[in-house]
Protein backbone atom coordinates (compact mmCIF):
# COMPACT_ATOMS: atom_id res chain seq x y z
CA UNK A 1 0.00 0.00 0.00
CA UNK A 2 0.76 3.74 -0.84
CA UNK A 3 2.27 5.98 2.43
CA UNK A 4 0.90 9.00 0.87
CA UNK A 5 -0.79 12.32 2.81
CA UNK A 6 -3.42 13.62 1.01
CA UNK A 7 -3.57 16.60 2.78
CA UNK A 8 -5.87 19.58 3.88
CA UNK A 9 -5.15 23.16 3.29
CA UNK A 10 -7.63 26.10 3.90
CA UNK A 11 -6.81 27.67 0.21
CA UNK A 12 -10.36 27.76 -0.41
CA UNK A 13 -11.81 28.63 3.27
CA UNK A 14 -14.80 30.83 3.15
CA UNK A 15 -16.17 29.57 -0.31
CA UNK A 16 -18.57 27.60 -1.13
CA UNK A 17 -19.18 24.71 -3.94
CA UNK A 18 -22.54 24.28 -5.23
CA UNK A 19 -22.88 20.51 -6.15
CA UNK A 20 -25.51 19.94 -9.17
CA UNK A 21 -25.68 16.42 -10.12
CA UNK A 22 -28.71 15.86 -13.12
CA UNK A 23 -27.12 12.35 -13.12
CA UNK A 24 -26.08 9.53 -11.20
CA UNK A 25 -22.35 9.76 -10.07
CA UNK A 26 -19.97 8.32 -7.65
CA UNK A 27 -16.29 9.65 -8.69
CA UNK A 28 -16.72 13.07 -9.99
CA UNK A 29 -19.55 13.88 -7.45
CA UNK A 30 -17.28 12.76 -4.63
CA UNK A 31 -13.81 14.01 -5.68
CA UNK A 32 -14.81 17.09 -6.05
CA UNK A 33 -16.79 17.36 -2.75
CA UNK A 34 -13.54 15.83 -0.87
CA UNK A 35 -11.56 18.44 -2.67
CA UNK A 36 -13.01 21.34 -1.76
CA UNK A 37 -13.58 20.29 1.46
CA UNK A 38 -9.49 19.23 1.58
CA UNK A 39 -9.04 22.97 0.36
CA UNK A 40 -11.09 24.44 3.42
CA UNK A 41 -14.11 25.32 1.43
CA UNK A 42 -17.78 24.57 2.23
CA UNK A 43 -20.22 21.95 -0.14
CA UNK A 44 -23.93 22.79 -0.83
CA UNK A 45 -26.44 20.72 -2.69
CA UNK A 46 -29.81 19.92 -2.97
CA UNK A 47 -30.72 17.50 0.84
CA UNK A 48 -31.31 14.66 -1.19
CA UNK A 49 -30.22 15.53 -4.72
CA UNK A 50 -30.93 17.75 -7.78
CA UNK A 51 -34.25 15.43 -7.65
CA UNK A 52 -35.69 16.56 -4.73
CA UNK A 53 -35.06 20.33 -6.05
CA UNK A 54 -37.18 22.76 -7.70
CA UNK A 55 -36.59 20.69 -10.78
CA UNK A 56 -39.20 18.78 -9.59
CA UNK A 57 -41.79 21.29 -9.91
CA UNK A 58 -40.79 22.20 -13.19
CA UNK A 59 -37.81 24.76 -13.06
CA UNK A 60 -35.63 24.84 -15.94
CA UNK A 61 -31.30 24.43 -15.87
CA UNK A 62 -31.13 28.37 -16.69
CA UNK A 63 -32.92 29.02 -13.27
CA UNK A 64 -31.70 26.22 -11.61
CA UNK A 65 -28.17 27.53 -12.09
CA UNK A 66 -28.38 31.15 -11.69
CA UNK A 67 -29.93 29.93 -8.06
CA UNK A 68 -26.61 27.85 -7.22
CA UNK A 69 -24.73 30.73 -8.96
CA UNK A 70 -26.79 32.84 -6.03
CA UNK A 71 -25.26 31.60 -2.75
CA UNK A 72 -21.76 29.57 -4.34
CA UNK A 73 -18.61 30.63 -5.72
CA UNK A 74 -17.86 27.32 -8.31
CA UNK A 75 -20.74 25.42 -9.32
CA UNK A 76 -19.99 21.92 -10.43
CA UNK A 77 -22.94 20.41 -12.30
CA UNK A 78 -23.18 17.32 -14.72
CA UNK A 79 -26.18 16.67 -17.18
CA UNK A 80 -27.61 13.94 -19.29
CA UNK A 81 -28.13 16.34 -22.57
CA UNK A 82 -25.04 17.09 -24.30
CA UNK A 83 -24.07 21.00 -24.49
CA UNK A 84 -26.05 21.71 -21.24
CA UNK A 85 -22.92 23.04 -19.61
CA UNK A 86 -22.75 25.76 -22.35
CA UNK A 87 -26.38 26.80 -21.64
CA UNK A 88 -25.72 27.07 -17.65
CA UNK A 89 -22.42 28.83 -18.58
CA UNK A 90 -24.48 31.09 -20.53
CA UNK A 91 -27.29 32.18 -17.94
CA UNK A 92 -24.59 32.23 -15.26
CA UNK A 93 -22.73 35.10 -17.24
CA UNK A 94 -26.09 37.22 -17.06
CA UNK A 95 -26.29 36.51 -13.58
CA UNK A 96 -22.63 36.88 -13.08
CA UNK A 97 -23.28 40.99 -14.52
CA UNK A 98 -25.92 41.53 -12.42
CA UNK A 99 -24.32 40.39 -8.76
CA UNK A 100 -21.52 41.31 -6.54
CA UNK A 101 -19.61 37.82 -6.39
CA UNK A 102 -19.50 36.36 -9.48
CA UNK A 103 -19.07 32.48 -10.10
CA UNK A 104 -17.78 29.69 -11.69
CA UNK A 105 -19.21 27.25 -13.49
CA UNK A 106 -16.93 23.12 -14.10
CA UNK A 107 -19.04 20.82 -16.29
CA UNK A 108 -19.64 17.02 -14.20
CA UNK A 109 -20.18 15.42 -17.60
CA UNK A 110 -22.72 16.82 -20.25
CA UNK A 111 -24.58 13.71 -21.70
CA UNK A 112 -22.49 12.29 -25.01
CA UNK A 113 -20.56 15.40 -24.98
CA UNK A 114 -17.79 16.12 -23.11
CA UNK A 115 -16.30 14.82 -19.67
CA UNK A 116 -13.54 18.12 -18.97
CA UNK A 117 -12.37 17.05 -15.33
CA UNK A 118 -11.83 13.44 -16.25
CA UNK A 119 -9.45 14.34 -19.43
CA UNK A 120 -7.44 16.39 -17.05
CA UNK A 121 -6.83 13.54 -14.31
CA UNK A 122 -6.40 11.07 -17.15
CA UNK A 123 -3.74 12.95 -18.56
CA UNK A 124 -2.31 13.40 -14.95
CA UNK A 125 -2.07 9.55 -14.99
CA UNK A 126 -0.53 9.42 -18.25
CA UNK A 127 2.21 11.89 -17.24
CA UNK A 128 2.58 10.40 -13.54
CA UNK A 129 3.13 7.07 -15.20
CA UNK A 130 4.67 7.52 -18.75
CA UNK A 131 6.63 10.68 -17.83
CA UNK A 132 6.01 12.10 -21.22
CA UNK A 133 2.88 12.32 -23.72
CA UNK A 134 5.58 11.93 -26.67
CA UNK A 135 5.82 8.68 -28.94
CA UNK A 136 3.16 6.79 -27.23
CA UNK A 137 0.00 4.85 -28.63
CA UNK A 138 -2.67 5.84 -26.47
CA UNK A 139 -5.57 3.41 -27.31
CA UNK A 140 -9.16 4.07 -26.68
CA UNK A 141 -11.10 1.00 -26.67
CA UNK A 142 -15.31 0.49 -26.53
CA UNK A 143 -18.36 3.14 -27.14
CA UNK A 144 -16.53 5.90 -28.58
CA UNK A 145 -19.55 7.23 -29.89
CA UNK A 146 -21.33 7.87 -26.83
CA UNK A 147 -18.41 8.22 -24.12
CA UNK A 148 -17.93 11.39 -23.24
CA UNK A 149 -14.22 10.45 -21.75
CA UNK A 150 -12.83 9.17 -24.63
CA UNK A 151 -14.05 12.85 -26.62
CA UNK A 152 -12.61 14.87 -23.78
CA UNK A 153 -9.24 13.09 -23.55
CA UNK A 154 -8.87 12.99 -27.30
CA UNK A 155 -9.16 16.49 -28.09
CA UNK A 156 -6.95 17.55 -24.93
CA UNK A 157 -3.95 15.24 -26.00
CA UNK A 158 -4.46 16.99 -29.47
CA UNK A 159 -4.79 20.43 -27.70
CA UNK A 160 -1.80 20.29 -25.05
CA UNK A 161 0.27 19.38 -28.00
CA UNK A 162 2.21 15.86 -28.91
CA UNK A 163 5.08 14.77 -30.75
CA UNK A 164 5.49 11.11 -32.06
CA UNK A 165 2.45 10.17 -30.73
CA UNK A 166 -0.64 7.90 -32.23
CA UNK A 167 -4.15 7.61 -30.57
CA UNK A 168 -5.86 4.55 -31.78
CA UNK A 169 -9.50 3.76 -31.69
CA UNK A 170 -11.02 0.57 -31.04
CA UNK A 171 -14.60 0.71 -31.74
CA UNK A 172 -17.28 -1.33 -33.19
CA UNK A 173 -17.87 0.25 -36.33
CA UNK A 174 -21.72 1.74 -35.33
CA UNK A 175 -19.60 2.68 -31.89
CA UNK A 176 -16.98 4.75 -33.47
CA UNK A 177 -15.70 8.39 -32.74
CA UNK A 178 -17.65 11.34 -34.08
CA UNK A 179 -16.83 12.75 -37.07
CA UNK A 180 -16.34 16.01 -35.60
CA UNK A 181 -13.39 15.22 -33.66
CA UNK A 182 -11.93 13.14 -36.07
CA UNK A 183 -11.76 16.40 -38.28
CA UNK A 184 -10.82 18.35 -35.35
CA UNK A 185 -7.70 15.93 -34.97
CA UNK A 186 -6.57 15.59 -38.32
CA UNK A 187 -6.80 19.42 -38.57
CA UNK A 188 -4.56 19.72 -35.15
CA UNK A 189 -2.21 16.94 -36.72
CA UNK A 190 -2.32 14.36 -34.44
CA UNK A 191 -1.55 11.15 -35.91
CA UNK A 192 -4.99 8.79 -35.58
CA UNK A 193 -6.17 5.27 -36.57
CA UNK A 194 -9.14 3.21 -36.30
CA UNK A 195 -9.89 -0.15 -36.32
CA UNK A 196 -12.78 -2.65 -35.12
CA UNK A 197 -10.04 -5.07 -34.14
CA UNK A 198 -8.61 -4.73 -31.18
CA UNK A 199 -4.96 -7.17 -31.73
CA UNK A 200 -4.20 -4.56 -34.61
CA UNK A 201 -3.16 -2.61 -31.65
CA UNK A 202 -3.00 -3.78 -28.53
CA UNK A 203 0.23 -4.99 -28.67
CA UNK A 204 1.93 -1.74 -29.57
CA UNK A 205 0.01 0.46 -27.07
CA UNK A 206 1.37 2.12 -24.14
CA UNK A 207 -1.55 3.28 -22.93
CA UNK A 208 -4.95 1.67 -23.24
CA UNK A 209 -7.81 2.87 -22.41
CA UNK A 210 -10.72 0.74 -21.55
CA UNK A 211 -15.00 2.26 -21.77
CA UNK A 212 -17.68 1.04 -21.01
CA UNK A 213 -20.59 0.69 -23.36
CA UNK A 214 -23.08 3.56 -22.41
CA UNK A 215 -25.83 1.66 -22.32
CA UNK A 216 -28.18 4.95 -20.72
CA UNK A 217 -27.56 6.07 -24.26
CA UNK A 218 -29.09 3.62 -26.29
CA UNK A 219 -32.67 4.36 -27.56
CA UNK A 220 -33.38 0.42 -28.46
CA UNK A 221 -31.96 -1.98 -25.66
CA UNK A 222 -31.77 -4.72 -28.43
CA UNK A 223 -28.41 -2.40 -29.93
CA UNK A 224 -27.34 -2.72 -26.67
CA UNK A 225 -27.67 -6.16 -25.84
CA UNK A 226 -25.92 -6.78 -29.67
CA UNK A 227 -22.98 -5.07 -29.26
CA UNK A 228 -22.05 -4.84 -25.00
CA UNK A 229 -19.54 -7.92 -25.71
CA UNK A 230 -18.17 -6.70 -28.20
CA UNK A 231 -14.82 -5.96 -26.04
CA UNK A 232 -14.18 -7.80 -23.25
CA UNK A 233 -10.73 -6.93 -21.02
CA UNK A 234 -9.86 -10.33 -19.27
CA UNK A 235 -6.59 -11.03 -17.82
CA UNK A 236 -6.01 -13.94 -20.87
CA UNK A 237 -6.13 -10.21 -23.15
CA UNK A 238 -3.49 -8.56 -21.56
CA UNK A 239 -1.38 -10.78 -21.73
CA UNK A 240 -0.98 -9.89 -24.94
CA UNK A 241 0.03 -6.26 -23.95
CA UNK A 242 3.48 -4.58 -23.33
CA UNK A 243 5.11 -5.07 -19.93
CA UNK A 244 5.65 -1.69 -19.65
CA UNK A 245 1.69 -1.05 -20.86
CA UNK A 246 -0.87 1.07 -18.69
CA UNK A 247 -4.40 0.04 -18.07
CA UNK A 248 -6.76 2.41 -17.05
CA UNK A 249 -10.49 2.66 -17.24
CA UNK A 250 -12.58 6.32 -16.15
CA UNK A 251 -14.71 3.69 -14.18
CA UNK A 252 -17.63 2.36 -13.15
CA UNK A 253 -17.03 -0.38 -15.18
CA UNK A 254 -19.48 -3.93 -15.60
CA UNK A 255 -19.09 -6.68 -18.26
CA UNK A 256 -16.32 -5.31 -20.09
CA UNK A 257 -13.56 -6.32 -17.44
CA UNK A 258 -14.97 -9.91 -17.16
CA UNK A 259 -16.37 -11.38 -14.40
CA UNK A 260 -15.69 -10.21 -10.58
CA UNK A 261 -12.79 -12.93 -10.99
CA UNK A 262 -11.51 -11.30 -13.76
CA UNK A 263 -11.95 -8.12 -12.15
CA UNK A 264 -9.45 -9.67 -8.83
CA UNK A 265 -6.94 -10.66 -11.16
CA UNK A 266 -7.02 -7.48 -13.66
CA UNK A 267 -6.82 -5.24 -10.48
CA UNK A 268 -3.40 -7.26 -9.00
CA UNK A 269 -1.86 -6.49 -12.62
CA UNK A 270 0.46 -3.43 -12.25
CA UNK A 271 -0.42 -2.43 -15.65
CA UNK A 272 -4.06 -1.84 -14.29
CA UNK A 273 -3.60 2.00 -12.85
CA UNK A 274 -7.63 2.53 -12.61
CA UNK A 275 -8.06 2.98 -9.09
CA UNK A 276 -4.86 5.26 -9.00
CA UNK A 277 -6.55 7.55 -11.93
CA UNK A 278 -9.58 7.32 -9.50
CA UNK A 279 -7.36 8.93 -7.15
CA UNK A 280 -5.85 11.20 -9.16
CA UNK A 281 -9.41 13.17 -9.81
CA UNK A 282 -9.28 14.21 -6.13
CA UNK A 283 -5.89 15.79 -6.47
CA UNK A 284 -6.66 17.33 -10.09
CA UNK A 285 -9.83 18.78 -8.78
CA UNK A 286 -7.83 20.00 -6.06
CA UNK A 287 -5.87 22.19 -8.60
CA UNK A 288 -8.53 23.07 -10.65
CA UNK A 289 -10.70 24.62 -7.50
CA UNK A 290 -7.32 26.40 -5.94
CA UNK A 291 -7.20 28.12 -9.79
CA UNK A 292 -10.37 28.68 -10.29
CA UNK A 293 -11.19 30.19 -6.84
CA UNK A 294 -7.88 31.83 -5.73
CA UNK A 295 -5.61 31.78 -8.90
CA UNK A 296 -3.04 29.36 -7.57
CA UNK A 297 -1.84 26.17 -8.17
CA UNK A 298 -1.66 23.52 -5.61
N1 LIG B 1 -18.01 7.90 -15.33
C1 LIG B 1 -17.70 8.25 -16.70
C2 LIG B 1 -18.72 9.26 -17.21
O1 LIG B 1 -19.53 9.73 -16.42
C3 LIG B 1 -17.60 7.04 -17.56
C4 LIG B 1 -18.81 6.14 -17.61
O2 LIG B 1 -19.84 6.44 -16.99
O3 LIG B 1 -18.72 5.13 -18.30
O4 LIG B 1 -18.68 9.59 -18.35
N1 LIG C 1 -15.38 8.64 -14.02
C1 LIG C 1 -16.58 9.17 -13.64
O1 LIG C 1 -17.01 10.23 -14.11
O2 LIG C 1 -17.21 8.47 -12.68
P1 LIG C 1 -18.65 8.83 -12.08
O3 LIG C 1 -19.63 8.70 -13.21
O4 LIG C 1 -18.87 7.84 -10.99
O5 LIG C 1 -18.61 10.25 -11.60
Amino acid sequence: MRQHDRGLTELCAGRVMASLFFEPSTRTDLSFQAAMRRLGGDVVGASNGVQFSSVYKGENLADTVRAAGCYADVIVMRHPQKGASFEAAYYLDKLNQRIDNPTVLISGGDGIGEHPTQALLDMFTIYDKKKTFDNQTITLVGDLLNGRTVHSLAKLIARYGVTGTRLAFVSPDSLRMPAEIMSMLAELGVSTYETADLMDVLGESDVIYWTRIQEERFENPSDYEAIKDRFIMTPSLLSHAKADAILMHPLPRKHEMGTQADHDVLDEDPRAVYFEQMENGMFVRMALLAKVLRGVYV
